[in-house]
């Protein structure tokens, strides 16, 4: 319980916000001249609004009584006020003129700032996007694990989105609304210091309240966004198991699973609701208190003729739009928190590490004589996989892998084609430490056949070539020599026809022979198979059996054998066991020695090739 209560409390945790908000900024930069003029029409805006503050009282007297009043405007207004007594049509004249050029004005800047800080807004999230997706990229398939992969979904989405508001909302409000409020209270207080003082009283407990108010904002938000999160996962998960959930009649259990997240998502969603429903009529209240402790003051200094009528009007419009500034600043804290709660869960990803693996900067060549492993190491927290391990494939040969289940057979793949690395040991590539060449150089040379097929969703020609460009073999080449022809028939368009959602169009083999084309376009000097019989039928078996068997033929290979077909065809086999190879030999020399390999043998004889170590564990 104490460890749940942890979780539940520190996942809550936001990294300092401060921090969080600098970095989102930082992220802006390449589009500050965008911002600077983004900026620019802010301030027209806020210069707009206080004018039109400005001018309301006198213009409201001219309505009423014409001509300026005497020592508004000063210079300007007196010449002005002179122009306008001479004719009463010219006071509509300038009225309607003001109005419309004000509005114009006030138009043009508002477009200004909103198709820019949007261009600005927009420009980095398409960035952010893009380095959220290299960083995916760079990791090793073992570091996604443990994350879903619907939560990561909604990273890109929801949390990018968020984010999106902190450079948006926040920079036009730090710069619009801060801008708005001080040109709105330099007018009140310099049209009158005193009632102004009153009115501005009640601004340092508004900033208190806002700041509050966006502390809590940034727990419940972060909440929020953890629990969409795990909503996506819910809603990915199903997709992807639907066949699972249907088979096992799990249908009821699953939907438990989602109400249970979508539920938190709405709770989740409503706390923050709350706070921003009680957040803006708290600032409004505030605002109407100040403006009636105004007026009420302000009735004694008008008539005692402190302060003439058409100032006090402006002075009075002033307060009125300052509150409107001030509203916005407040709901903006708690947009902000959103933003950075959702930052946070970006940075989170952006800041994950690929594995390290040491590599160089050489290509690695065709593999000419032997790759050769010795004293391997590798550990998956306190569990040791390969404990000094020996194993050398020599150039031409068939090398077959066997060891039971969760031996460490898929983690040595992963080792050699450097997606993981050792901690102690050393790989040769034909006596060079392979460290020496680029983890992909040695991708390009070991063209793996994973253990669970995986399919894109697009053409099976597209599923074979990756987008990578034909060395050697082409497309139809590789799909004739995986036994794709028969499959190929069948499919409407052949080549060119949709495998559906991870492949969901084709069966376990096909999609296994679409793999295996995959890996003999790519080329290279070595072939790594990592077998799956799980899935397979007897026949599909046989079938994708001849496949490999073609493609193995004349090439180094490397199989990770879980059938008997390529144990027995394997030019030598290695029992991997306890992290280290126990056993090596021709098939008849091992099952003469009564070994490991004759009791993981006569284990397969009597239950099928599944016991012998296949079992898609993940
Ligand atoms: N991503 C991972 N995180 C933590 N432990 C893992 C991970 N992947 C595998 N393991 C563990 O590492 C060990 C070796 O796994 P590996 O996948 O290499 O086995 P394997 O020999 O390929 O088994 P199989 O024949 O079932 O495919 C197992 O104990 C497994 O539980
Ligand atoms: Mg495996």
């Amino acid at each position: 319980m104490w460890s749940q209560l942890y979780r539940a409390f520190s996942r809550s945790k936001v990294e300092d916000p401060g921090r969080v908000a600098r970095r989102v900024l930082r992220l802006a930069r390449p589009y500050r001249a965008r911002l600077l003029v983004a900026a620019a029409c802010m301030l027209l805006l806020a210069l707009t609004t206080s004018a039109y503050a400005y001018v309301v009282g006198p213009l409201l007297r001219f309505i009423y009584e014409g001509g300026a009043a005497p020592g508004e405007f000063g210079w300007f207004g007196r010449r002005v006020g002179a122009w306008l007594a001479a004719d009463a049509g010219r006071m509509a004249l300038l009225l309607s003129g003001m109005v419309v050029g004000l509005a114009l004005v006030k138009g043009l800047a508002h477009y200004g700032e909103i198709s820019l800080m949007g261009a600005v807004g927009q420009g980095t999230m398409h960035d952010v996007r893009r380095a959220l997706m290299d960083r995916v990229l760079s990791l090793a398939p073992d570091q996604l694990v443990a994350e879903e992969r619907g939560d990561l979904a909604s990273r890109f989405m929801v949390d990018v989105a968020m984010m999106e508001a902190v450079v948006t909302y926040g920079l036009t409000a730090l710069v619009r609304d801060l801008l708005q409020a001080a040109a709105l209270v330099a007018l009140a207080l310099y049209l009158d210091p005193v009632l102004g003082a009153i009115a501005l009283a009640i601004l340092p407990l508004t900033s208190w309240l806002i700041v509050a108010i966006a502390r809590r904002m940034r727990r419940t938000q972060r909440r929020a966004q953890d629990a969409l999160g795990a909503l996506a996962a819910r809603i990915e998960e199903t997709a992807a198991g639907l066949a699972v959930i249907r088979h096992h009649g799990a249908e009821a259990s699953q939907a438990a699973r989602f109400a249970e997240a979508n539920r938190r998502a709405r709770d989740g969603q409503l706390a923050a609701i709350r706070i921003r429903a009680f957040s803006s009529p708290l600032m409004e209240l505030l605002g109407a208190a100040a403006l009636a402790a105004t007026l009420w003051y302000a009735q004694s200094r008008v008539s005692s003729g402190e302060i003439s009528p058409e100032r006090f009007v402006s002075f009075f419009t002033a307060v009125f739009l300052l509150y409107a500034p001030v509203k916005s600043l407040g709901a903006v804290a708690n947009f902000l928190q959103a933003g950075l709660a959702g930052a946070d869960r970006v940075f989170r990803v952006l800041d994950r590490e690929p594995a390290p693996v040491r590599e160089g900067p050489d290509e690695a060549p065709p593999l000419r004589d032997r790759l050769a492993l010795r004293g391997v190491r590798f550990r998956r927290g306190d569990n040791v996989v390969l404990d000094g391990l020996d194993l050398e494939l020599r150039a031409g040969e068939r090398l077959a892998v066997v060891g039971r289940s969760g031996a460490g057979k898929t983690t040595l793949a992963q080792i050699l084609v450097r997606l993981l690395d050792a901690e102690a040991g050393e790989i040769r590539w034909d006596g060079e430490p392979i460290e020496r060449y680029s983890g992909a150089s040695v991708r390009r040379q070991i063209a793996v056949v994973p253990q669970e097929p995986f399919l894109f969703h697009d053409t099976v020609r597209a599923n074979i070539a990756l987008g990578r460009p034909a060395r050697g073999t082409s497309v139809e080449e590789a799909a004739r020599a995986a036994g794709l022809e028969p499959v190929l028939a069948r499919l409407e368009g052949g080549l060119d026809a949709d495998v559906g959602e991870v492949g969901g169009r084709l069966s376990g083999g096909e999609r296994q022979r679409v793999c295996i084309a995959r890996a003999l376009y790519q080329g290279g000097s070595v072939l790594l198979l990592d077998e799956a019989v799980s899935s397979l039928d007897a026949t599909a078996e046989a079938e994708v059996g001849e496949a490999i068997e073609r493609a193995a033929q004349g090439r180094t290979t490397l199989v990770i054998a879980h059938r008997l077909s390529s144990v027995r065809r394997a030019d030598r086999i290695a029992v991997l066991e306890g992290g280290r190879i126990v056993e090596q030999g021709t098939f008849d020399e091992l099952v003469a020695r009564r070994g490991v390999f004759a009791e993981l043998f006569a284990e397969q004889l009597v239950r099928g090739p599944a016991a012998a170590g296949d079992g898609d564990a993940r």
